[in-house]
């Protein structure tokens, strides 16, 4: 038993359940940023200090958060989509906070949302320049590469998604349960 008390205490903490939704309120919206600042700043150094850029202006940010107690308290996923011309959307800045890569498919959940959001709104094609290590994370998702390109001074993918596969959902959120790990039986 006092194994067991030690092995669980010893594990960090890592919440089950997380919400992925269009970013409304200012934390939510401060939370994105920061995370954005994170990763692409200082995890990343693809920008200085901050990756804000013009396309803030028009764009749709959507965030993941995990929860406490069923309330949405800490953003750890971000991503943003704008229209640059009818009917052709674009997603990027997608972002996972680095503990909650690889758990529970909530990078692969604001793909969905940004996607399916944009077919709703009216996306005839919706594209991103997909940094060359995720490439196969986005073919695996449906996307299809146009081509190689340098973006940033990195190697990136010019990529486009298959509309056929996020039908337009028209949900302002959806939830995500992270599997459980698993734990040693007592009995
Ligand atoms: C790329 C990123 C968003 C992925 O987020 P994530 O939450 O870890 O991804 P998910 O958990 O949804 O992954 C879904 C599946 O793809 C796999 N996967 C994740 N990243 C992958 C990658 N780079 N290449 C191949 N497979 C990958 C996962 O293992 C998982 O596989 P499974 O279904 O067999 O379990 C995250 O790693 C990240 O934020 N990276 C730093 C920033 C970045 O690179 N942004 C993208 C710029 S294009």
């Amino acid at each position: 038993m006092k194994d067991l008390i030690e092995g669980l205490e010893s594990r960090p903490f890592i919440p089950t359940e997380y919400v992925v939704r269009l970013a409304r309120t200012p934390w939510e919206r401060a939370g994105y940023h920061a995370l954005r600042r994170e990763v692409f700043c200082k995890e990343q150094k693809v920008f200085a200090q901050d990756d804000r850029d013009g396309i803030d202006q028009t764009a749709i940010p959507i965030i993941a958060a995990c929860c406490m107690a069923g309330m949405p308290d800490r953003v750890v996923g971000a991503v943003r989509i704008h229209e640059p011309e009818p009917g052709v959307w674009r997603g990027s800045r997608l972002a996972v906070q680095a503990d909650h890569r690889k758990l529970g498919r909530i990078g692969a959940e604001l793909i969905r949302m940004a996607v399916s959001t944009a077919h709703g709104l009216g996306a005839t094609q919706f594209l991103a320049q997909v940094q060359e290590q995720n490439v196969l994370f986005f073919r695996r998702l449906h996307w299809k590469s146009l081509g190689a390109i340098t973006l940033h001074g990195l190697p990136h993918h010019d990529m486009q998604a298959d509309l056929s596969r996020y039908p337009p959902h028209g949900l302002e959120q959806t939830w995500l349960l992270r599997p459980q790990p698993r734990t040693r039986q007592v009995a």
